[in-house]
């Protein structure tokens, strides 16, 4: 297969961790036969210091003359910190995420057997999690209406849903229950706000197309308690643009790092895969940043375009990497591997696909 892929490393450990995935790109393009083009284009703090803009036009046009995107992690401490500031790095994410229509943010989150010490969480409570969370990402109160007074002490932000923003993701969170284990749980604050009493009337009457799935619907802050106490309850998760994303940095702390979640950003003609990580800074430069949620995000890739082998390869050496301890030092401390070198034993790996595992 021939596929053009934009590579967007952002801000922060972006780029490092994404040189990773791109690695295992190569080895999976030699191994497999295919035919990968690799062409960077700026996006976040990055960007801003080279053209003023998070989010320039050559990045627009080079995502959407792309099969499909590969993203790092935006945002740095310099603009994070000016309250002033009209335009910030992560505008580039979200006007991207918007301008490409990438309505359905897909977050799969597995406990990996090799890793499970590396949660603070108790072994009997996260064994068995494997959950997804379908999250809205082109809408909400991400997206709608902001205000600040002259005197600069009042603020708001609208959010605001259409019947039609939600029944589209909702029907993508269907059918991804339809081919699991059939429950669906949506997250809302539905007793508070007037946007969840319309995710639950319009959720509810999508679900009569899949007869075949249990609906359930779920407070956030149920939700929050229970994914620490029972993740293994979850199945499918569909959430707002709010909900969902902190619904799913909370995963981060079941699996025992930040590094290891990768996502899939999908609409009707675009689709961009990204670590859910941040840009951690601090790491910049030091080789020490994990890359494995970029390098399951190009799994993710693959998958998406049908290369379910070329998945599972990817995959099945990642898992080799943790059999191995061959991780970096979020990982059981070790100390004595760094990104790069764990993103080199990992694509030299690639050919190993007997495993057949999942993510
Ligand atoms: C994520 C990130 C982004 C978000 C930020 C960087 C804008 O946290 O992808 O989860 O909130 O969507």
């Amino acid at each position: 297969m021939k596929l053009n892929i934009a590579v967007l490393g952002g801000d922060g450990i972006g780029p490092e961790v994404l040189a990773q995935a791109v690695k295992c790109l190569l080895a999976v393009e030699e191994n497999f036969g295919h035919q990968f083009t690799f062409t960077e284009g700026l996006i976040g703090a990055a960007a801003m210091d080279q053209t003023g803009n998070p989010l320039p036009d050559a990045t627009i046009e080079l995502c959407k003359s792309s099969d499909a995107i590969l993203f790092g992690a935006i945002g740095t401490p310099k603009y994070d910190n000016d309250p002033n500031a009209k335009i910030r790095p992560e505008d580039g994410l979200l006007y991207l995420r918007k301008e490409l229509d990438l309505f359905t943010n897909i977050r799969p989150v597995k406990v990996f057997p090799a890793l499970i010490n590396n949660s603070p969480i108790k072994r009997s409570v996260i064994t068995g999690t494997d959950l997804v969370i379908y999250r809205e990402l082109t809408s909400g109160i991400y997206f709608g209406e902001k205000s600040l007074s002259a005197d600069g002490t009042v603020a708001t932000d609208l959010c605001r849903y259409t019947e039609e923003e939600i029944s589209r993701v909702a029907h993508m969170a269907f059918k991804a229950a339809k081919k699991r284990k059939g429950k669906l749980t949506l997250v809302d604050k539905a007793h508070v706000l007037e946007t969840s009493r319309l995710w639950r009337r319009v959720v509810a009457e999508v679900a009569e197309s899949y007869p075949e799935v249990e609906l359930t619907n779920m407070y956030i802050d149920n939700a929050a308690i229970l994914m620490t106490l029972k993740p293994t309850s979850f199945d499918v998760i569909l959430a707002d643009n709010m909900f969902g994303d902190i619904l799913s940095a909370q995963c981060n702390v079941l699996i025992g790092s930040s590094g290891l979640l990768p996502s899939a950003s999908v609409g009707t003609n675009y689709a961009m895969f990204e670590p859910i990580h941040g840009s951690y800074p601090q790491a910049k430069g030091k080789d020490i940043a994990n890359p494995i949620a970029a390098i399951l995000s190009a799994a993710l890739l693959l998958n998406h375009f049908g290369l379910k082998e070329e998945f599972n390869a990817v995959v099945a050496a990642v898992h080799k990497s943790f059999r191995k301890k061959i991780v970096t030092m979020d990982i059981m401390g070790s100390t004595k591997y760094g990104t790069s070198s764990v993103g080199d034993f990992i694509s030299k790996n690639i050919v190993d696909v007997d495993d057949n595992l999942n993510i």
